[in-house]
Formats: C-alpha cells, structure tokens, sequence
C-alpha cells in the first residue's frame, strides 16, 4: 500500500485502480469468453503492471442484454464467468499480492429476467409486485401512448408496453436504457433493503468497494413530468435528484460500520456520475456520502492545453471544500478508445458524436495518448486504467455488423457503432488469434480481434522498451515511490502557449507539450520518464516529460 495515503488508512485518495470487462480480459476455459479463472491466472500482470485495486464490471448473473449490465442474480455469478466460490477465491488471491477488489452494483436497474420484475409481469396492475417498479397505464385513447416522451441513455424509447394475462395491450414499464432493463422505483422500501444487503454480501466477502452504475439516475419525480426545456438544480424528473443523497448517506454508514484497520481496509463507494455541472457532481463527495466518482469532465475534453488546464482547475476547485480526492479517467468500457480518439480532428468524447468512419490518425493517437497517460498519473487524486489501454489498443471500428450487440448500436439503427470497438479481448502473446486470450485450439472468441494485434500482445510489449506497456510499468512503479504524486497539492509553473508544466512536491514536475512546435525543458536535474525521446533536450510537440527538479 502507498505509504502517504495508507498512513490513515485512505487508500483510495491515490489508488491506481484498473478496471476489468471480465468477457474480455482472460479466457481460462476455452469457451471464448473470459473468466474468473483466467483473471486468476493473469494475477501477477497486474502485480507487475502496479496497480493497487481492480474493478470488476458486472460479473452476475445476467442474460447480458447490456454486458451484463442487466443484472438477474446479484449473489450468484454468471456461469459464463465462474462460480462464487471462484469469486471469493479470488478476491483473496488478489488481495494477497497487495490488489483490493471492487465490484460494480447497479441499482437504477435490473434485467427483466429478474425474480422481482418476472413476477411483476405476471402480476396485476396496482399489485405490489409492480409497485417496485415503474408500471403506468399510457396516455392517449386506449392507453396506447407512453406515459413520458423521456429519451433514453440508449436511443429510443423509455417505456415499453406489457401484455395482459389475457393477452390486450396492458401497462406500460419504465426503461431508461434498453427494454431488458427495468428501472427500479427508489421510493419503496424494498429495493433500498435489497441492496444494502448487496453491499454487505460483498463488502463480507473481503471486497473493498463498490462502483456505482448510474448513479445519478436513482429517484425520479414521482409525477413522472416531462423534461423541462432548461432545468434548474435539481428540477429534472429522473436525473440528479436531491432525495439521492440520503440513499448514499445510508450506504455510507454501512461501508462504515466495517473495520479499516484489516484487509482489505475501508470499504468505499465511487459513483458513475455524468454531470455536467461540477458543483452538482461533487455533493455526492461529501464527507458522509461516496468517496470518490469518476471524472469524465476531463475524459471528454479534446487534447488541447487550454481546455485541460480548464477541467484540472475546475476539477480540483470543486473538490477541495468537500475534502474528496479527484479522479482521472482516459477511458472506460463505454467510450472510444483514447488512441483512437486523440487521433482525430475532434479529439473529444461524447455519445452524442459518436459516429462510424470519422477519420483517425493512429500514429498520432499513441503518441497523444502516452503523453496522455503521464499528464493523468501525475494529477492529483486516484487513477482509473481500463485494460488494454496499458497495450495502448485502438478502438476495432472494423468488426462486422452482425457481431454486434450492443444496445446502442441496435436501438439506434445503427446510428451510433456502439461499444464493443473498446471491448474485444485483450491480445496477451502469439502471432494469431486468439492471441493467448484463449488456451490453444478455442474456436473464436466472442468478439475477434484484428490480425495487426500480434504487434500490441502482452509478450511483445514486454520484449520492446518503447512500448505503451513499458510505459504504464515504469509510470505506475514512479508514481508510487515518489512522494509528491498520488494525493496532494500540485503548483503550476509558468509555461509557453500550448504547455501544461506543474509541479507536484518540492522536486517533481510533469510538462507536457500540446503546442505544435519543440519548446525547452524547465530547469531539471534529470528526466525520469518520457513519452517520447527528447532529442536536443527539447520536449517535442504532443509529448510528455516527468522531471526531477532541485529541492526548493
Ligand atoms: C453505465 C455502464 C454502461 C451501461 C449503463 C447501463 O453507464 O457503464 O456500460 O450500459 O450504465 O447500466
């Protein structure tokens, strides 16, 4: 553990947390789909690789509508992953090479295969099966409009109509993603009894946190308003309600009722919290609330000096007064990889632009997104790596359309290419496909990876110095040695145009150079690590530089 933030036992204010899309990481049995065994036996990678926690995404029972964000059975793991006992089995194994556990819960939702939505179906309207949910008759003659024109997160619809038992159009249900997921109503008691106990069925099975899907979405105005056309704090009927707060007051108290002087330490709560409004999104960091919440402000800005420096200010302002550490996020198993992203004229994210074909440069990308990598663990706060972008993999824009089933690419028409160009299974060594994904003689994988792969495998990077793996290692192995990084406060050195340059304890400091032409170094004793050669000692365009400066 860090020494500075393991001194009171706050190991998350600058833990480098990995994140794992199980289907896609390790395939231990030969089936094409990752697994628990195989994340088991990949243990020592991410050892090496310096990570301090991982996080799982759904592991659960799941008919997988949404990657198995559509959870049917929260106790049980899905078979196409492994067994609970597996689970546990490795949650010890990990925590016994210093790597703590955290596992995603969902709570705006859950898949309509679960025992409480089946049995809402069959259910009449006005029962207490349906009340867990939202049931409403529609609008219009003969109910046959939605109750709510709400746009979904996914495209579409958010209602879906119900049959009744004699098979006339019944009632409809509310969805704010895909119709295999039903949202919960929040205001009934059972659905918030239900994952408290969640959280404490995992929490006693040594895992150290929760990543909370959605966060934001939970409570929904119970008069089901139409969006208003410009909300206020607050006003929007299914998005960053007040009534969330004591939701995660309660779940607080109950990370908090377990002893963080033993493994694996304080139990934690980050949010998946996508607002666009920084003072809003930080409430949630309250000292009585989640711990920490994913920063996709700074995800989703374009490379561009002025408009990082921006989110980072922004960012770290908004921060201080509730005393959470930030967070810095390059990706997630939902947005375009940042290879590929940095590499196109419009180098921002946002679902709304995400469209198939938009030209990228590749070599550009790498480069952009090693600097990229050094700006990010130097920041303040913790640090989330979603797997594979170690490899620097690029986003796989050529997969066939019938492979893929991501509910924003189907509920779209198309429109939106979906997510699964981020989620094709790791390439660990070999020439071919499956690349060492799968044990020798598998078929195919559930998403095929590109032939070019065989020069991003594990053991190919591992054999190159310049690669982005021998990077992420040697940033990871500096970042936790050196006492200026992780937590803590950073100063801003004066800079040309175009130059982030900050200082991070008495004689550390990152520049980085997003200008278009080679500026001079600041004053240092030495380079600890670089994006990229610096010839003349010059730090080129799109590169970044960690640097050892006198102690002032
Ligand atoms: C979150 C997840 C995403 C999922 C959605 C619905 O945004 O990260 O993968 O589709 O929630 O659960």
């Amino acid at each position: 553990m860090d020494e500075r933030a393991a001194r009171d036992g706050q190991w998350w204010r600058d833990a480098v947390i990995y994140e794992i899309y199980p289907r896609s990481f390790a395939d231990a049995d030969g089936d094409g789909v990752g697994d628990l065994a195989g994340v088991r036996s990949r243990l020592g990678y991410l050892r090496d690789l310096g990570v301090d926690a991982i996080w799982f995404t759904p592991w659960y029972l799941s008919p997988m509508a949404d990657g198995g964000y559509d959870v049917t059975d929260y106790r049980t793991i899905d078979p196409a992953f492994g067994t609970l006992a597996e689970a546990e089995e490795l949650i010890r194994d990990a925590l016994a090479v210093g790597i703590r556990t955290i596992v995603d819960v969902v709570p705006n939702h859950v898949s309509d295969q679960h025992p409480w939505f089946q049995a809402a179906l069959a259910a009449a309207p006005g029962s207490p099966e349906r009340a867990r949910f939202w049931f409403r008759p529609g609008c219009g003659p003969g109910g046959g409009e939605m109750p709510t024109r709400w746009p979904s997160m996914f495209a579409g619809d958010t209602w879906t109509r119900t049959k009744n038992a004699d098979g006339t159009p019944g009632e409809w249900y509310l969805h704010l993603f895909s119709t295999g997921q039903p949202d919960l109503d929040w205001s009934h008691p059972d659905v918030r009894r239900e994952h408290e106990d969640v959280l404490r069925f995992w929490f006693d099975r040594g895992v150290a946190g929760v990543r909370i899907d959605s966060a934001a979405l939970l409570v929904k105005d119970p008069a089901l308003p139409e969006i208003p056309a410009d909300p206020g704090p607050g006003e929007h009927p299914n998005t960053d309600r007040d009534e969330l707060h004591d939701i995660y007051r309660g779940w607080r108290e109950i990370a908090d009722s377990y002893p963080a002087d033993e493994d694996p330490g304080r139990r934690i709560l980050v949010g998946e919290i996508w607002l666009p409004d920084v003072e809003r999104f930080v409430r949630y960091l309250r000292p009585d609330e989640l711990h920490t919440a994913f920063n996709f402000d700074f995800l989703a800005r374009p490379w561009d000096a002025a408009q990082l420096r921006e989110s980072i200010d922004a960012t770290l302002a908004a921060h201080a007064p509730v005393g959470a550490p930030a967070t810095w996020v390059l990706s997630n198993h939902d947005v375009t990889r940042p290879v590929t992203r940095y590499g196109r004229a419009e180098s921002g994210f946002s679902f709304a632009a995400k469209r198939a074909g938009t030209p990228t440069d590749p070599e550009l990308g790498v480069r952009r997104a090693r600097a990229a990598a050094l700006l990010s663990a130097a920041l303040p706060g913790s640090l989330y790596i979603y797997q594979g972008d170690e490899l620097g993999l690029p986003e796989f824009e050529q997969l066939d359309d019938e492979l893929r089933q991501d509910p924003m690419y189907l509920r779209s028409g198309g429109r939106d290419p979906g997510r699964e160009g981020c989620r094709v299974p790791l390439p660990w060594a070999g020439d071919r496909p499956p690349f060492g994904f799968s044990p020798p003689g598998t078929q195919a994988t559930w998403l095929p990876q590109p032939a070019e792969w065989a020069a991003l495998t594990v053991a190919a990077q591992e054999a190159d110095p310049g690669s982005m793996l021998a990077l992420y290692r040697a940033a990871l192995r500096i970042r936790r040695d050196e006492p200026g990084l992780g937590d803590g406060p950073m100063e801003w050195l004066s800079s040309a145009d175009g130059v982030l340059a900050f200082r991070r304890g008495p004689s550390f400091t990152c520049v980085v150079n997003l200008s278009p032409g080679p500026v001079t170094l600041p004053g240092h004793t030495a380079v600890l690590l670089s994006s990229a050669p610096l010839p003349n000692g010059e730090l080129p365009t799109d590169t970044a530089a960690w640097l050892r400066n006198e102690r002032e």
